[in-house]
């Protein structure tokens, strides 16, 4: 296997590959505010990578300043290999679809679509073999007639979409691209965006505050927050690794115990909880002192529920009772409480129907939950 087989999915493991975008030291200042603040980033060449963070973070600067719209207060952005600080806007090998995406409401679909080709100048022949192309690609090829009120707010979304790829940019910028779109249809055009990115190949960069869509859409996230990158990785390393408590607490539901650490060895790490009481046993080991204060987080699929006492006294576990229970269809949630009055959340699967609305376990049930040492994570910040 060559090299480049190896990493064909993941180039950013691969030390040879080069980044098509390059976000070196970047900083963006509005006064004394500072909204992005002094970030590096690569984003290879096929990627669909996700920005995703809080309100105010910064993304959508960050996305203006990929766009030309916007000019760094410092640090340089180079992409395909050439610096873009004196690159206008019309002259970069990227297309923006906005925040508030606007189609032109007297134009049909085809109209809206051809748009920029035709202020291109583009011959009309090829306008045409274009439009009817990118429409397929959309699965619009039946609405190329209508005008964007007679649309439902998926196929509008399509529309903006066909009209950004339509001119064949290298690197589409996509700022909160379904934001506009119910849950159902979110979900949807959440795959069929997948498809058409893999169909085209071009780079995706898409803003999104929604940590579900960016698990589902991306090769790799970052999570910004205050300006600054807190994690970059995969979606399962965002998830199973995080590598702080803020990052654990935005992506997905997590439940986080404050203790110290008793042991600590190249392939273990114990620690005893400062407000439970819970022996923590996690089977990988890291470089922290004995009696440091770290946090352990196991999440809610992670945790057995059982109303059965454990035989022995052993790690991992502790005792609670059922304060609620939310039914959801696929999992039921129990809200298990602490005897240190704390709550926390264990998600069991339904795979078998409730019968005759029977569950695991009832309200103020006593309940034990525990967990594997594959399952916690410890964070040191
Ligand atoms: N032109 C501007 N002048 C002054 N402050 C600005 C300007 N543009 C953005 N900001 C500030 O910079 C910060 C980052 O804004 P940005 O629009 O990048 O956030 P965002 O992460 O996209 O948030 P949202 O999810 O709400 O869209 C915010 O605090 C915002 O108020
Ligand atoms: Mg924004």
């Amino acid at each position: 296997m060559s090299s480049q087989d190896e990493f064909e999915d993941q180039p950013w493991l691969d030390p040879d590959a080069v980044p098509f975008i390059s976000i070196r030291g970047v900083t963006k200042k509005f006064g004394d505010f500072v909204a992005v603040d002094s970030v590096d980033l690569d984003i290879y060449q096929g990627e669909l990578f996700c920005l995703l963070g809080g309100s105010g973070c910064g993304k959508t600067t960050l996305l203006r300043m990929l766009a030309g719209f916007e000019t760094p207060s410092s640090g340089s952005i180079f992409i395909d290999g050439v610096e873009m600080s004196n690159v206008p806007p019309y002259e970069r090998p990227v297309n923006m679809m906005f925040q508030s995406y606007a189609l032109f409401p007297h134009m049909n679909v085809e109209k809206n679509v051809a748009y920029g080709l035709k202020r291109d100048g583009v011959p009309k022949e090829e306008i045409n073999l274009r439009v009817a192309e990118m429409l397929s690609m959309v699965e619009l090829t039946d609405f190329s007639q209508r005008k964007p009120h007679q649309l439902s707010g998926g196929q509008r979304q399509r529309v903006a979409l066909a009209r950004a790829l339509i001119k064949r940019p290298k690197v589409l910028l996509l700022d909160e691209p379904l934001a506009a779109l119910d849950k159902r249809l979110r979900e949807q055009t959440q795959f069929e965006l997948m498809n058409i990115q893999e169909k085209l190949g071009v780079t995706f960069v898409v803003v999104t505050h929604d940590q579900e869509e960016a698990m589902t859409l991306s090769t790799r996230i970052a999570v910004m927050d205050a300006g600054e990158f807190e994690q970059i990785g995969s979606p399962t390393e965002i998830y199973e690794y995080p590598d702080s408590r803020m990052v654990a607490d935005f992506i997905g539901s997590i439940n986080m115990f404050e203790g110290r650490v008793t042991q600590n060895s190249s392939d273990h790490i114990s620690v005893s909880g400062s407000e439970e009481d819970i022996e923590f046993f996690v089977d990988y080991g890291m470089s922290i002192k004995d009696g440091n204060k770290v946090w352990v987080a196991v999440r809610p699929e992670k945790m057995r529920l059982s109303k059965e006492p454990p035989t022995a006294k052993k790690a991992n576990q502790i005792k609670g009772m059922v304060q609620d229970i939310g039914y959801l269809g696929d999992i039921s949630i129990y809200r298990i409480k602490l005897a240190s009055d704390r709550v926390i959340d264990v998600t069991v699967p339904n795979q078998i129907r409730p019968k005759d609305g029977k569950h695991v376990a009832y309200w103020e049930d006593e309940v034990y939950l525990d967990w594997d040492a594959a399952s916690a994570i410890v964070l040191t910040r």
